[in-house]
């Protein structure tokens, strides 16, 4: 990580686990864990399931730790999607508008995630609108790029990320600094496998001089065990942990690497 930089750990809380029970407990363990001075030039984001978006901000507003952590910028929260078109006379059954986003606090939202493109069969023209609506919108979009076990097995790496970090061309140039890319190799997702760090750390370099992008984080397989080996590369900004941020302590784990780092 880099301490000019500043960094990013982002939590997608994907699975069906995450009901309002569960979210409930994982708020209340999460203040516990934290303590007032727990602050740096980290961000951390809450990507919730919209089911228990609203009620999740509102328990963290309510506990001490959390509060001041939201009241001073450290910790927010983001959508897992959003629609990819507007307009007076659209109207998109169940699709959430960027508003609806802002509407409960959520500040960031997550686009092109591998399970996306592979199960709702997302392609880059799908995802640009959705990029460019959330930027109209005034939304922070962390975009998600990485290749397949194939692609990875035939050394195809930058030209699969390259592809996909082509649709930033249709952004204004000033909006490149807003953005977050997110390098995960789809391979490494849910797994339990990951890169060795140090390839990790080679893409990210690569994806931050295509992208110019603000941050460049790592995701797949991310645990505490695993964070430090990442967040001690130089082109990695963070980490976007889906299953393991979903358990609070775990979070909390990796979270105190990168702010040990920063
Ligand atoms: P994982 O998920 O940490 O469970 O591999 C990563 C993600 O959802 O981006």
């Amino acid at each position: 990580m880099n301490v000019d930089r500043g960094g990013l750990v982002a939590g997608n809380w994907k699975s069906v686990n995450m009901t309002i029970a569960k979210s409930d407990a994982w708020a209340d363990e999460f203040n516990n864990l934290f303590s007032d001075g727990d602050n740096s030039g980290l961000k951390l984001v809450l990507f919730p399931p919209m089911s228990a978006a609203y009620r999740l901000r509102q328990r963290l507003l309510e506990l001490d730790h959390t509060r001041t952590m939201i009241e001073m910028g450290v910790l927010a929260f983001g959508g897992q999607d959003i629609a990819h078109v507007e307009g007076e006379k659209v109207r998109f059954t169940g699709s959430h508008h960027p508003n609806l986003l802002l509407d409960v606090g959520m500040t960031y939202v997550l686009l092109g995630h591998s399970e996306r493109r592979m199960y709702a069969q997302e392609a880059d023209g799908v995802i640009a609108a959705k990029l460019n609506l959330a930027l109209k919108y005034g939304l922070k979009p962390i975009l998600c790029v990485g290749e397949t076990l194939e692609e990875y097995e035939a050394k195809r790496t930058r030209d699969v990320v390259s592809k996909q970090l082509s649709i930033l061309d249709t952004i204004a140039p000033e909006h490149r600094g807003d953005m977050t890319i997110a390098y995960e190799p789809v391979w490494a997702i849910g797994s339990g496998k990951t890169p060795q760090a140090a390839e990790a750390n080679e893409v990210c370099g690569f994806v931050r001089q295509v992208s110019r992008a603000k941050h460049v984080i790592y995701g797949g397989s991310v645990t505490s065990a695993n964070a430090a080996d990442f967040f001690g590369q130089s082109e990695i900004d963070g980490a976007l942990p889906g299953g393991a941020s979903e358990k609070a302590s775990e979070f909390f784990g990796i979270a105190r690497v990168a702010f040990d780092q920063l």
